[in-house]
């Protein structure tokens, strides 16, 4: 095959179901001739009555031309035999997420659509080399992964396996162009991009959670104050835990068990459990009545200190030395400034406040010749907005009086600090740092460029920023640093850092 044109094309969607309809409406509104089957009898025809109460739903409140609404409509056929795919120029399969049922559709297709018709497989975990496998032209089949619901998600996965020829996969990334869609470039690999860099946003906090370190909605509270939508543990909740953990655990079987995908004893307690979420009225958090409000700390002001230094370089540091200058001018008088530090923080007379490195506290109470230590999570949305949550720690040898008055310190930087066991990295920084850190491996393993990992992260899942727009936010050095340290802390083969990381922080 050469370069191809998908434009024009009539389009068969096989698979009725919430992904086959979105698909169907999303090709017809770009004006295509849609045929619509599904081996349930009726249910293309149902479908498409459904979407038609949508759709008149959409005109009704003015945000759909009646006219488009009825266009689109005019062109979606409901089709009873799969016979009549005869003549598309394009088949996209979205059935039932099962390797043999789907193989055994693409090969029925062969024996009824022309030589040169591109099929598209709507697979979410399921190998396209291994589908495109028994094929009489495997090089025909590519991967056209949309996200739910399809015509709001702007992001389409185009996924190459081994057979897969570049134009069939040029062709799809430009049609899905036309529909108004984002697409990226993948590799076919376990999650492809979205649904394998996503790991670490759950996989990090079923980790703390498992170790107690806080609560669900303290988590929560820290992730969204990073500019999240959802914290990690109500995102998993409106997912399904059933969900969440059959993906987790397919990405952990098709890496041959790698640990860094190793499914989570919380989670797999709530699945057996039936507390599956929202769905099941409970799940981290009971339902209609969701996350609980966190409660309201008081903090006293922090008592007069006769040194006051901000230690370190960078926009943390320039964000601390003007949130501490406004703290101190009351009793006007501003903190000191040490630039070439080791460290970022504020040393308060013999206490230090650290910006976290990966270490917990107890650590940088060692390398810092003090037990008044407290470390605070990494603010990654600046300005910090005032009140936004930032988790902290403090080290279990440290006086009450400090523990009280790192607490007050941090309030009167403006934020609202929430209290963690002493782990490493806290939550923000150790889950971006794993975000980043997945994103990196993707890169090196030629599943994406960074550009599409970054599109993807936030198109597909709705993330402020891409992975690597973190990354040059902070710095390589900083990022490989919180994964050493976990690695340090936990052993064993889960804290990893990348090697496209390591070469590039040396
Ligand atoms: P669904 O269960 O809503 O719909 C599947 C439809 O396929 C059903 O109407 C069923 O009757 C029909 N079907 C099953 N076997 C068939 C066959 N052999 N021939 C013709 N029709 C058949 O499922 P959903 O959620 O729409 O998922 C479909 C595909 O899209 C799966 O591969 C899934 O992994 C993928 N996907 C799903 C997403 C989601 O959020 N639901 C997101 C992205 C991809």
């Amino acid at each position: 095959m050469t370069q191809k044109n998908l434009g024009g094309a009539t389009v068969t969607v096989i698979g009725a179901g919430i992904m086959g309809v979105g698909i169907a409406q999303v090709a017809a509104q770009a004006g295509h001739a849609v045929r619509l089957y599904d081996a349930r009898e009726g249910a293309a025809a149902d479908a498409k009555k459904k979407l038609a109460a949508t759709l008149d739903g959409l005109a009704a409140k003015g945000k759909l031309a009646p006219e488009a609404a009825q266009a689109t409509l005019a062109r979606i056929e409901p089709i009873g035999a799969l016979g009549e795919a005869q003549g598309s120029a394009l088949v996209v399969e979205a059935i039932v997420e099962n390797l043999s049922v789907k193989r055994t559709l693409l090969m029925e297709l062969e024996a009824i659509v022309d030589a040169d018709c591109v099929l598209a497989t709507n697979t979410s975990s399921i190998s396209v080399t291994a589908l495109a496998n028994g094929l009489t032209r495997p090089q025909r089949l590519v991967g056209m992964h949309f996200f739910n619901p399809v015509p709001l998600m702007k992001l389409v996965e185009v996924v190459s396996g081994l057979h897969t020829e570049a134009a069939v996969a040029d062709a799809i990334f430009e049609l899905s162009k036309a529909w108004g869609k984002v697409p990226v470039h993948t590799r076919s690999t376990p999650g492809f991009i979205v649904n394998r860099i996503a790991r670490p946003y759950y996989a990090e906090t079923l980790a703390l959670l498992l170790e107690r370190a806080a609560e669900p909605q303290v988590l929560d509270a820290c992730l969204k104050a990073a500019g999240f939508r959802m914290g990690p543990c109500e995102l998993m909740d409106l997912i399904g835990h059933d969900t969440n953990f059959a993906v987790t655990h397919s990405v952990y079987e098709a890496n041959f068990f790698d640990k860094r995908y190793a499914p989570s004893l919380v989670q797999r307690e709530l699945v057996d459990g039936g507390l599956l979420g929202r769905k099941s009225g409970r799940g981290f958090y009971r339902y209609p009545e969701g996350v609980p409000a966190l409660p309201v700390a008081v903090h006293e002001a922090p008592a007069t200190a006769r040194e006051i230094t901000v230690h370190g370089d960078g926009p943390i540091a320039d964000w601390l030395e003007q949130a501490a200058t406004a703290a101190l001018a009351a009793q006007g008088w501003g903190p000191a400034r040490e630039r070439g530090s080791a460290w970022t923080g504020l040393a308060i007379d013999a206490a230090r406040l650290v910006l976290t490195d990966g270490r917990p506290a107890h650590e940088l109470a060692r390398a810092l010749g003090t037990h008044e230590v407290a470390v605070f999570d990494r603010p990654v949305v600046l300005p910090v907005a005032a009140g936004s949550a930032l988790a902290y720690a403090v080290h279990d040898g440290a006086s009450e009086g400090w523990r009280t008055q790192a607490a007050a310190w941090l309030a009167a930087l403006g934020v609202t600090p929430l209290p963690l066991a002493d782990v490493p990295g806290l939550v923000v920084a150790r889950t971006v740092a794993m975000l980043v850190n997945e994103a990196a491996d993707a890169v090196l393993q030629g599943v994406c460029m960074a550009e599409g990992a970054d599109a993807a992260m936030k198109l597909g899942v709705n993330y402020p920023a891409g992975p690597f727009e973190w990354l040059a936010r902070w710095s390589v050095a900083g990022v490989a640093g919180v994964i050493a340290a976990l690695d340090t802390t936990y052993r064993g083969e889960r804290y990893r850092v990348s090697p496209w990381l390591q070469r590039r922080a040396a």
